[in-house]
């Protein structure tokens, strides 16, 4: 605490991140990063990136990237928005389309960062309570809202809700901003990303850190109609002009347009969550059904805790979320390689027994 803070800084719930590993032979699976390194597109770009173009700002507007996932998402430019990873972009929806006067509402297990923007910009919310298998009741959703936010898969549980569900809450709660966070989309059963053609109260937003393992990169982006988009642009430049640098644009190029690597991986990803689910299981795990490239986990016998002690002494790091909650005893594991995955399964075989 210092004199010198605003008034709101002491009162901030910062998002703690996962840690970094900070020595090699870690296998790290605390963080839902790609397993696997971006397309081979996206280093040919870099080898041929012109240094000499970082003397000059990037486009504010990112014109080349917008007309590519506009071309993808078979929408217009105007219904693009980019930013410095889906969080940015999350934080400038928050911000440019929930009202302070109502609570906004999310479901109570979800991803940490919507209380903490909330705090952020000082707005009140309500916790969606998931049922007893973790599902998601938008029948619980008060008519009453400052808008509504929730991942798809949910994360940290990794569950998905049907499309047609998704679909309900927008056509139900037209007179509010539903945004449906779709950081883990592309390993999911349908994105929602056409629903922004048809409801225009929604937002879809999307990640380049985990299917096109350019975490490092910070790139996300929203889809909705022209009229919101123009309100996060208004926000943007309000904020930060320059949010997408040169390099990253680049590298999301060449990202978006090699399909067959991209598909590829998460077909890799996908075979190998169903190795870990199954092999967990068969050690007495309960694991929730992921459609993420993460699975949620809990064990009867011995405290997600002491589990996740347990693996770090090995040398491999998990998530595990202090809250004395009901998910206060689950760890949330990435889907690693294949080999990553038969070795946690190993380790979590020797420390059970
Ligand atoms: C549900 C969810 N949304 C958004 C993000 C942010 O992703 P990024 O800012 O890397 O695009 C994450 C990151 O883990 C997430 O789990």
């Amino acid at each position: 605490m210092s004199k010198y803070w605003s008034d709101i800084v002491g009162e901030l719930q910062p998002y703690k991140p996962g840690e970094q590993a900070t020595s090699d032979g870690v296998i790290k699976l605390n963080t839902n990063e790609n397993a696997y390194p971006p397309s081979p597109t996206v280093e040919e770009a870099i080898k041929f990136f012109s240094s000499g173009s970082l003397r000059l700002y990037p486009d504010p507007m990112s014109l080349r990237l917008r007309t590519a996932i506009a071309d993808l998402e078979n929408l217009g430019i105007d219904n693009v928005f980019v930013g410095n990873g889906s969080d940015e972009v999350l934080a400038h929806t928050f911000r440019a389309f929930f009202k302070n006067d109502v609570p906004v509402v999310f479901p109570d297990v979800t991803y940490s960062f919507y209380p903490t923007y909330c705090k952020l910009f000082n707005l009140s919310y309500g916790e969606i309570p998931l049922d007893d298998d973790f599902q998601f009741r938008p029948e619980l959703i008060p008519a009453r809202n400052g808008g509504i936010i929730f991942p798809n898969p949910n994360a940290p549980t990794g569950i998905y809700l049907d499309y047609s569900e998704v679909e309900l809450i927008a056509s139900k709660h037209a007179d509010s901003v539903v945004v449906i966070d779709e950081a883990y989309g592309e390993f999911g059963t349908r994105s929602s990303a056409d629903l922004v053609k048809k409801y225009p109260n929604v937002v879809v937003t999307r990640s380049f850190s985990k299917s096109y393992s350019l975490a490092g990169a910070r790139l996300g982006y929203a889809l909705a109609n022209k009229d919101l988009i123009e309100g996060l642009y208004r926000i943007k430049d309000s904020f930060n002009s320059y949010p997408v640098d040169r390099l990253a644009e680049v590298c999301a190029l060449a990202a978006l347009r090699d399909r067959t690597y991209l598909n590829s991986v998460i077909k890799k990803i996908k075979e190998s969550r169903e190795t870990l689910t199954n092999g967990l299981r068969n050690l007495g795990f309960r694991v929730l059904n992921s459609e993420a490239n993460f699975v949620f986990v809990s064990h009867e016998k011995i405290m997600a805790e002491s589990l996740s002690v347990a693996l770090r002494e090995r040398d491999i790091l998990v998530r595990y979320f202090s809250k004395p909650t009901r998910i206060g005893n689950f760890l949330r594991i990435t889907v690693g390689t294949e080999q990553q995955v038969q070795k946690l399964l190993a380790s979590m075989t020797e420390i059970l027994r």
